[in-house]
């Protein structure tokens, strides 16, 4: 069975062929077509911008990811219908409806972000577990007892981990987007030391807030002379400080849920989840089993899409009519 899987929620188009055979993957082709260069400029995404470039690359993709294969038709078309940003959903949703002839599996973009660790691993094998889901417009603890059956533990009550790392390294003048440029400078020594809060850390509850990370990074930013917030060293303290803040709240919030519930098998997804130290400090805790997916299938692609549309080909939907995007679909 082979099966094309389509996401355009934000700022990539992006666009895989997964083949599965007796229960084993292949990947025929899984290309992206980044706006990180255009966005850029802006410090963000802008949605009607992003919406022009997915109309423009949609077709130039779709093309590259089917020769890629070297077959001309496949079983299953997948298409993420939400979250995201609505103009672009639609670029993506409106796309395959004229391409497709038999059916269409809706994706739920977070969904996809878990299930992306089942590519290389048997489900069986893993669940039930529970997920830290954590992109740039999402950071959210899940219960999984199997595929399907998900229950949100906590989430973010304001700001997203990936977005305070976009909104900080945006204050520092660093490059959009803000995850890998933070961790790049964080890796470099300084001699300063800068102490930012970890807010939320601990609560009683399992929910987390990065708005306040924010406003600290912006008024130490603000208190200091021109010549130090451009220097070097404080562009790399704060940094470090900034990566390690967030990581000790994921990883203590993440870790005391997993002993409430008393489980064993941890699985990451999203955007965040392709940040090196997060990865090397939670596999610290050896009582634990993790799973991360490899950093390009951490961020999105279409891969996740695919595989995401195999695991709900039950639900694929043949009057194309019903499939409507949904920019705040949530997971359950
Ligand atoms: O999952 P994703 O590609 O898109 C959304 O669904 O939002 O996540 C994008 C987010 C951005 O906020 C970006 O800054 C963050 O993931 N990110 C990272 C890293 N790579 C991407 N954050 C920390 N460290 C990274 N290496
Ligand atoms: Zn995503």
């Amino acid at each position: 069975m082979t099966i094309l899987g389509i996401d355009t929620s934000c700022d990539d188009t992006a666009i895989a062929v997964l083949e599965e055979k007796e229960g084993e993957f292949k990947v025929l082709s899984n290309v992206i077509s980044s706006q990180v260069k255009l966005h850029q400029k802006y410090g963000g995404v802008y949605p009607s911008l992003a919406k022009r470039e997915h109309k423009k690359n949609l077709p130039i993709v779709f093309e590259k990811a089917l020769k890629k294969t070297g077959i001309k038709e496949v079983d299953y078309f997948a298409v993420t219908i939400g979250p995201g940003l609505d103009p672009c959903l639609w670029e993506g949703i409106n796309f395959i409806k004229k391409r497709a002839d038999k059916s269409i599996i809706p994706v739920n973009h977070m969904e996809a972000h878990i299930l992306i660790n089942f590519l290389e691993e048997k489900p069986e094998k893993v669940l039930p577990a529970l997920s830290l889901v954590v992109s740039g417009g999402h950071t959210q603890l899940v219960l999984i007892k199997k595929i399907a059956n998900y229950k949100i533990i906590g989430e973010t009550r304001d700001d997203a981990a990936g977005e305070c790392f976009d909104k900080t390294a945006r204050i520092l003048g660093l490059s959009y987007p803000g995850g890998p440029a933070i961790a790049k400078e964080a890796e470099e020594e300084s001699s300063l030391s800068i102490d930012l809060p970890r807010p939320m850390i601990n609560t009683k509850d399992y929910d987390f807030s990065f708005s306040g990370l924010k406003t600290a990074v912006l008024y130490d930013f603000k208190k200091r002379n021109k010549k130090v917030r451009e220097s070097k060293e404080y562009i790399r303290a704060m940094a470090r400080e900034i990566q390690q803040a967030i990581i000790d709240v994921l990883i203590k919030k993440t870790l005391k849920v997993a002993k409430e519930y008393e489980i064993e098998n941890i699985i990451l997804g999203g955007g965040v989840s392709a940040n090196k130290k997060l990865g090397q400090q939670l596999r610290k805790n050896k009582e634990f089993k993790f799973w991360i997916p490899q950093p390009r299938l951490c961020t999105d692609n279409g891969l996740m899409i695919a595989l995401t549309g195999y695991f709900n080909k039950d639900k694929a939907v043949k009057n194309f009519r019903e499939i409507k995007s949904k920019p705040n679909l949530r997971l359950c």
